[in-house]
């Protein structure tokens, strides 16, 4: 495919990002007290949470404000912001429920790795990143810029580090924009398959890698998939080509693009904050961070996939991580080594209740 320079408001820059306020939802204090009320009626410690539905939790004030954010960052900028969801009075496991209630009205949640986890704390716990089976969610590394493994990927905010741990995202719109003005070459070469590995998490019927281009295209519709420590770590694994000089080329003109100054919007999330980002259009990475030695200060955010209802049609090169491309399906995802019965039973209802199909 001949790249081609790709408009819209996905195409960011920190300035254009600075002075566009509509990203970011403040939510006054009767949608914050609808929250916190909806949650603390559902709120059962016995019941697992793939067993909630969307019913149960009637969001009030809070509603539009949240699909609001979420069509942000679905189809306009690729990111939205939340703030000011119910923080100081909430316990950490409240704090996950909403989280979750919030994912319910929101799309089908995605699992996230080897244990099929369809919300993951993310905190250290002492992984390597750089190893093997490494994940950045679960370490305090600085991370590489990176697209999540679904549509949309949703972060909460709990508690933040003592340093660091800074959020950094970029428009993947306007980083491909900028190879391409620059190197057509070097863009050119995105739009074609690199090998990516899967970290050891890989479910009985996939391979431990998979081929997937930086770049693609389908009927206007701009994707992105970006993971350094992802290609480099395939490059151990037996079978994978090995990376040319040109595609090397073209992974550092990406990641010089990503991280000008200019490009990369840097933020701190806050307790009670919520990220929202679409990561077809946006990547994102994250400083090292220092946690603070309290047991109950230590860093945490949660985090959800989404395939939320409105779903594009997907490229086909899209495939072999996402499953499906089909639009308005359940895709995407670390299908892990737990998917069973009952997680299927979970994707099954909350699609029909979205009014969505399970890939087959
Ligand atoms: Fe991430």
């Amino acid at each position: 495919m001949k790249p081609m320079h790709v408009d819209g408001p996905t195409d960011w820059d920190v300035a254009q990002l600075t002075a566009d306020p509509a990203w970011i939802v403040r939510l006054d204090d009767r949608a914050r007290a609808d929250l916190m009320a909806a949650v603390r009626k559902a709120f059962d410690a016995d019941r697992p949470m793939l067993d909630y539905r969307r019913g149960d939790f009637d969001f009030g004030a809070a509603a539009a404000p949240l699909d609001r954010a979420f069509g942000q960052a679905k189809n306009r900028r690729g990111i939205a912001l939340v703030k000011g969801l119910p923080r100081a009075d909430f316990s950490e496991k409240e704090f996950e429920l909403l989280t979750w209630a919030i994912g319910l009205h929101q799309g089908v949640a995605r699992p996230q790795g080897k244990a099929t986890q369809y919300l993951s704390a993310v905190r250290d716990v002492g992984t390597v990143y750089r190893s093997a089976g490494g994940r950045g969610y679960s370490s305090n590394a600085e991370l590489d810029f990176h697209t999540d493994g679904s549509d949309v990927v949703v972060l909460t905010c709990y508690n933040r580090a003592r340093e660091g741990g800074m959020s950094m995202v970029s428009s993947s719109v306007r980083a491909h924009n900028e190879v391409l003005r620059q190197r057509p070459d070097l863009a050119e070469v995105l739009y074609q398959p690199f090998h990516f590995s899967r970290q050891q998490e890989q479910a009985p019927d996939e391979g431990p890698y998979y081929p997937n281009p930086v770049f693609d295209m389908l009927d206007g519709v701009f994707c992105s998939k970006w993971n350094r420590n992802r290609i480099n770590s395939a490059q151990k694994i037996e079978g994978v080509p090995q990376l040319n000089a040109q595609q090397r080329a073209a992974m550092d003109a990406l990641d010089a693009a990503l991280r000008r100054e200019d490009l990369m919007y840097t933020m701190w999330l806050e307790p009670g904050d919520m990220q929202i980002l679409s990561n077809h259009t946006t990547l994102h990475s994250r400083t090292e961070f220092v946690d603070f030695d309290e047991p109950a200060q230590k860093r945490v955010l949660f985090r959800l996939w989404l395939a939320p209802p409105d779903g594009p049609r997907l490229p086909d090169s899209w495939k072999p991580f996402f499953r499906s491309v089909e639009a308005r399906t359940v895709r995407g995802g670390i299908l892990g080594h737990e998917y069973d019965a009952t997680r299927r039973a979970y994707e099954a209802r909350q699609a029909a209740d979205l009014g969505m199909r399970v890939a087959s």
